[in-house]
Parts: structure tokens; sequence; C-alpha cells
């Protein structure tokens, strides 16, 4: 069962100014922990992986060869560090990639394996070192499931169907034999499967009438074994569109368990010039955190459609790309949208995630971009070396909600303005996790003020909360190879009566 029962409702209260001029916001935060909302999918915390600049090659893939220690070729240091967060899901090919990834290309013999042109990403050579074995190599090393993107803008029906039927089969049928041959006796799960990316731009620039007609066609010839059909994907809109969704919603009646949906925030609101990722004073600051917060009108009006068109609830909603982007970084290939990673990211990164938790009626899955050295990463890596980035950092004292079940919350708090527009000062998230125990996460968007929290709690809260807190000195704040703690959870402890969030900050406490 599912419902949305989460509510910040926004209201405008007045700071308090201290005698120095410090002002806080009054924050109040109201809830029965005795009440129960959706349970919040743990493939919210979704990664992407796509075929892109050092995304896989180097970031993720090293080759069995590599000085750099590996197991079946992926690096463990990066290996490791993601299993700590918890990844639950990984969404691979691509992307853009997608639409032009030929499957047969990424199985057999390395050394056989054509070497095609990254078309969409620097035009670089792309070897198909990893291919589907290595991906399900990739997932089982990080104990996450799979989201599989199927190629729908230039390959064939039958391409696809025999991509699931070689994926899945468990006959004797000489895809599933030619599977055993190259090293993998059982067939695999896959959790989802995407038909096409982007279809309005680079999977195939179509209009959604068009691309439904399609995706019917083609889901209709996606067989697996009983019970082990994936959840089948239709490639949605994006940014403030609502037409994909709703013509998906209307006019494919079978075979789709959800509809996808990207938006990317650009501090700037513009392709040509997005926004440095490092330099920016508090103008961008404010400027990227506006942007990101659409996400919230973004998607209460396709849920809308939904709820209208498909009022049993059956489909998801999934933002299946979501995350900051900025102008490339000076001296790198522009194609490769390597970005440094700051303070700015992590609140980006809770903000939505609250958004999501907020939503999880319908936002069953979404996959931040990307996982490795690609636009909101998780991690960097430079040679041997890596770092975890802020957003890792948020993922990780996030990782208390995945499969929590949300309770209910009324947050009470003032706008965080600059001229004509306005975003709330304080958003959160509210939950009782697997282990039982309720978790509350906060995050100031301020970047100035501290807020006062009054915590309005009902059923048995602690005296004294003890959790982790995100923050810096500075609103750029990154960790580099020479300093890769210098952003890192502290440990945070308040007593529930007197319960200060820091400007710019992210917490996460155990209410109970
Ligand atoms: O994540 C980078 C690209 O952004 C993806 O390949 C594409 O789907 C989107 O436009």
């Amino acid at each position: 069962m599912r419902f949305s029962l989460i509510k910040a409702s926004l209201l405008s209260v007045a700071l308090s100014t201290g005698a120095a001029g410090a002002a806080t916001h009054q924050v109040t935060v109201s809830a029965d922990l005795s009440q129960q909302g959706p349970v919040i999918n743990k493939d919210i915390y979704g990664q992407f992986a796509e075929h892109l600049g050092r995304g896989i090659y180097e970031g993720l893939w090293v080759g069995p060869d590599s000085s750099i220690p590996n197991t079946k070729g992926f690096r463990n240091d990066v290996i490791e560090a993601l299993k700590a967060m918890e990844v639950p899901l990984v969404r691979w090919p691509g992307g853009c990639f997608a639409d032009e990834y030929h499957w047969r290309d990424g199985i057999g013999p390395k050394d056989e394996r054509p070497v095609k042109v990254n078309t969409h990403w620097g035009g670089v050579e792309e070897t198909n070192a990893v291919g589907t074995h290595e991906f399900f190599d990739l997932a089982e090393l990080l104990g996450a499931e799979v989201y599989i993107n199927g190629n729908l803008g230039s390959g064939t029906v039958r391409e696809m169907a025999e991509w699931m039927e070689y994926m899945t089969s468990d006959k004797n049928s000489t895809l599933a034999n030619q599977r055993r041959a190259n090293g993998r006796e059982k067939p695999w799960d896959i959790k989802y499967f995407g038909i096409g990316n982007e279809s309005w731009g680079c999977g195939g620039h179509m209009e959604p009438d068009y691309y439904t007609d399609l995706y019917r066609q083609y889901a209709t010839f996606l067989k697996t074994p009983p019970g082990k059909k994936p959840l089948l994907v239709g490639s949605g809109g994006h940014t403030e569109d609502t037409q994909w969704t709703d013509v998906l919603s209307k006019n494919i009646e079978r075979d789709m368990d959800g509809i996808s949906y990207h938006f990317y925030t650009l501090p700037n609101d513009e392709w040509e010039t997005k926004g440095h990722a490092t330099k920016f004073d508090e103008k961008m600051w404010f400027a990227t955190l506006e942007r990101t917060y659409r996400m919230d009108e973004y998607l209460k009006n396709n849920i809308a459609i939904l709820d209208k068109n498909d009022p049993e609830g059956e489909l998801g909603f999934y933002v299946d790309e979501w995350g900051t982007w900025y102008d490339a970084e000076e001296g790198r290939e522009p194609g490769f949208l390597y970005q440094q990673n700051t303070l700015r990211d992590a609140v980006v990164a809770a903000v939505n995630l609250n958004l999501f938790h907020a939503y999880a009626k319908r936002v069953h899955m979404t996959n931040i971009a990307q996982m490795v050295n690609v636009l909101q990463a998780m991690i960097l890596t430079d040679g041997p070396e890596m770092l975890k980035t802020p957003t890792y950092h948020i993922y990780d004292m996030y990782s208390v909600f995945q499969d929590a079940t949300s309770i209910p919350l009324t947050l009470e708090a003032p706008d965080y303005a600059m001229g004509d527009k306005a975003v709330p000062a304080v958003t959160g998230s509210l939950a009782k996790g697997k282990d039982g125990r309720t978790y509350l996460a906060l995050v100031n968007l301020d970047p100035n003020n501290s807020a006062s929290i009054k915590l309005d709690v009902s059923g048995g809260l602690d005296k004294t909360l003890k959790g982790e807190i995100l923050t810096a000195e500075k609103m750029t704040a990154k960790n580099t190879f020479d300093d890769k703690d210098a952003v890192t959870p502290k440990a945070f402890k308040t007593t529930a009566d007197d319960f200060t969030l820091p400007a710019k900050s992210i917490v996460v406490v155990a209410l109970n």
C-alpha cells in the first residue's frame, strides 16, 4: 500500500535576530510517530553508470591486468566505498549511449569485441571491454540489483528480444547456451528494463504518440521465463514537460510498470553557460537551490496526471536521471562531463532525496547522474587515487531511509529568498527505519542563518538525539586529492529541546 502523507507546509515566519545581528530561523517539526506513510523504496537511492567519459573505464573498470587492485577488473577501492553506502540499484549502459549500444558487441572474448566510436561522449573509442557479463559482475560485487536500458533508437525489436532471452532464459536455447559458453550458467535477474532513453531527444527525436506505438511493439516481444519479467520502463519526459507522462499513461495500457523522467539542475538555467562547479557566490548558490527545488512542482504536476490516468496507482514515476550539471572543467574533454562536487551538491542531494521521500507513493525509483567521475558523482578518481564527494556522504547518511516507512511530517519553516524567488529555508524527512529506529533528516538551505528546531513530536522521543552532520565553513568547500576529508560527516549530538541546525548543513539524527 502506498500513500503520500508527508507534508511540508511552508509558512513565512520572521527570523529572530540576536544582539550581534546573527539571525536564526524558527522551524517547527510536527509529527505523530505512531502514524505511517508510504515505504521509501530503496531504489530511490539508485545509481547510474553510463559509458561516458571516465565513469566506467578508469572510474570503475581498470581491467584484471591493472596495477590498481581489482576484482574481475573492477577497482577494489571504489567497490568498497560504494558498498559501504549501500547502492541498491545501478542503471546501465546509458543514457544516450543506450540507444547506440548493440549488446552483441559486448560479449565473448575481449580481443574479438569490436571497437566502436562513442559518438555521444567525446568521440572516443569504445572497446566494449565492459559488456553484459562484466556489468552483472559489477552489480554482484556491489550487492546491487540491475536496471538495464535497451536500445530502441537504433536497434531492432529482434535485437532487444534476443538480449532479454540471452540474459534470462533457463532453456537449452542457442542464446542461453551462448551465455553459458561465455561463463554464466544461471540466468540473471533484471529488476528494471528501459525501452529506450530520452526518446524525445538523443533516443530518436520522436513524438510521444509515435513512441507509444513503438513501445507497445517492443514490449510485446520481451519474453522471459515465468516470474522473471523485469519492471518495464517507458521513456518519458523531462524538466517542466508533462506531455510524455500524459500520452504514455493514457496510451500504453499493458506491459509498462513505470515512466521515466529526467531533470538536471543547471545553476544558470541554460545549457550554454550552466555555471561553475566550484567558483560561485551566494547568488549562484541560491539559483542552484531554487532551480533544484523545482523538482517539487515537476513531480507534483506529473503525479497529478498519473493520478488522473492511473487512479489505481499501478505506474511508478521513475526519476532515472537527475542531479547537478555544470560547465565542463577547464582543460578537460568537455564530452566527459567531469565536474567537482561541493557542499552545494550535498545540499542539492538532500533536498531532492527529501522530495522523493515526500512523493514515495509514486516515486519508486530514481538514479542520480552519475556514480563515478561524471556529473554529480559519488566518487572521483585520479589514477590509483579516489575520493568520496560531499554527495557520497549524503547518500551514506541517508541510507537509513532505504526501505524505511515514512512518517507524516509537517515542517513549518520560513523562506530563504532572493529577489522575487524563494525556497523553504529548511526541508526534511521522517521515517521508521528497517532497524526499528525513527530517523529525522533536516537540511538548512540558507548559507548564512542557522535554524532553531522545535520538535513537536508525539510518540516517544529520546532526550538526547544522536546522529551525523555534514557542513563546512565555506559554501564552496570540496574534497580534493590533497585533502580528501575536507567535507566529511561529523558526529552530531543535541538535546531534543535545544536543537540548532547550523547554516548550510545537513543533519540525520535518530529520534528514538
Ligand atoms: O547523464 C548524461 C546524459 O544526460 C544522458 O546520457 C542522457 O540521457 C541525458 O541527456
